[in-house]
């Protein structure tokens, strides 16, 4: 089966051109691309999720950093760098939690620092095509998980159908192309497996029902959407074989940052003893954290959950807790599906060595 996820981000035109992403705000009603051509517009992007998913918003940012200092005068290198470092600030300043975003912009800055000795005209392009480098390297990175993440499901499979939950969107609309959760389902596609996925609809912002579910449509994979309190009962009744999710941050323990009720589904799975995967990039391991608890969780508006798509479904003036994230445990991890591998606990240790042998 052939499978050729849609482009979530791309950059249209020369040095005076846009980064292009869906608008994943519009979807699944609408399929349209918006082209981003200030910083401003992309911090919005970011912040609203017309882009969102840590890979995806790492290049996002990326681009956001190139595109706030395209037009710079400055009339040497260390006012240029200055601009460059407030913007990073303020980019910074969109979303706390996925450490991709961070990752991103530090690596471009390091790009800049690297190269002081250049003309701005010559970092500035620089900047554009680290950015745009960025893609290829996330398509790789995502192939590889999917091949790591399908050879792990291969070696499980005891039936015809493999049948895998996975909750909120860690597809292609998450990364540049390919996803981090979801490329093992797709290489398990091409490799002419039957695959099946249930995917959890991911209140308040619906990511499972509006993004996820979309997109294996798209790409032909059979998919059935359920709400959130519906995984304990497919559990239950021995529909899932494994459970594989995306990461926004995953702390030196192994501790995970992921979309909120990750953490309660991981539970679910340990208590039916179904295998909890989460696929991730080394970009998204933040081995300067010790553990989750650090990890800084976003708290969103009120209205995402009284609200969260026009009509209200609360009363008036009702009191609201909208943590984005929440933590899974280490413990409730089977397994980290990264570029590199699958890694395995303790992971304070094998993730010690696998950023060993990088260095
Ligand atoms: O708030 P979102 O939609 O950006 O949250 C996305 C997730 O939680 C994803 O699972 C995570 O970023 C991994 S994406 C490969």
């Amino acid at each position: 089966m052939d499978i050729s996820p849609a482009k979530t981000i791309e950059w249209v035109g020369g040095s005076g051109g846009a980064a292009r992403i869906i608008d994943q705000t519009l979807l699944p009603n609408d399929y349209k691309h918006l082209d981003i051509n200030d910083v401003a517009a992309m911090w919005e992007a970011i912040k609203v999720l017309r882009v969102r998913g840590a890979p995806a918003i790492g290049i996002a940012a990326a681009f956001g950093l190139y595109l706030a200092v395209r037009d710079s005068e400055a009339a040497d290198y260390s006012a240029f760098a200055a601009q460059v470092n407030e913007a990073a600030e303020y980019l910074a300043s969109s979303r706390p939690t996925a450490v991709n975003l961070f990752w991103a912009l530090r690596r471009i800055q390091k790009l800049v620092a690297d190269n002081s000795s250049l003309p701005v005209p010559g970092i500035k392009a620089l900047m554009l095509s680290e950015a745009i480098a960025m893609i290829d390297e996330d398509n790789a990175v995502c192939r590889a998980i999917g091949k790591n993440g399908a050879a792990l499901l291969a070696a499980r499979a005891n039936q015809a159908t493999c049948n895998i939950l996975t909750h909120c969107n860690a597809g292609g609309l998450a990364t540049a192309q390919w996803g981090t959760a979801l490329a093992p389902v797709y290489v398990a596609a091409e490799q002419g497996r039957s695959i099946h996925v249930f995917a959890d609809e991911t209140r308040p912002l619906l990511q499972g029902a509006r993004l996820t579910a979309w997109e294996l449509q798209q790409a032909g994979i059979p998919v059935t959407l359920i709400t959130d309190n519906m995984a304990a009962t497919v559990m239950a009744q021995g529909k899932v074989d494994a459970v594989i999710v995306g990461a926004d941050r995953v702390a030196a323990n192994g501790d995970v940052a992921n979309k909120i009720g990750t953490f309660g589904v991981a539970i679910l799975a340990k208590e039916f003893g179904i295998p909890f995967y989460v696929a991730a990039p080394l970009s998204s391991i933040d081995m300067n954290l010790a553990s989750g608890e650090l990890i800084p969780i976003e708290q969103r508006k009120a209205e995402e959950v009284t609200q969260g798509f026009g009509r209200l479904t609360a009363p008036t003036g009702i009191q609201v807790y909208n943590p984005a994230f929440d933590v899974t445990p280490h413990r409730y991890i089977t397994a980290l599906i990264t570029e590199k591998g699958v890694i395995r606990p303790p992971f304070d240790q094998t993730l010690m060595q696998l950023f060993q042998t990088q260095a």
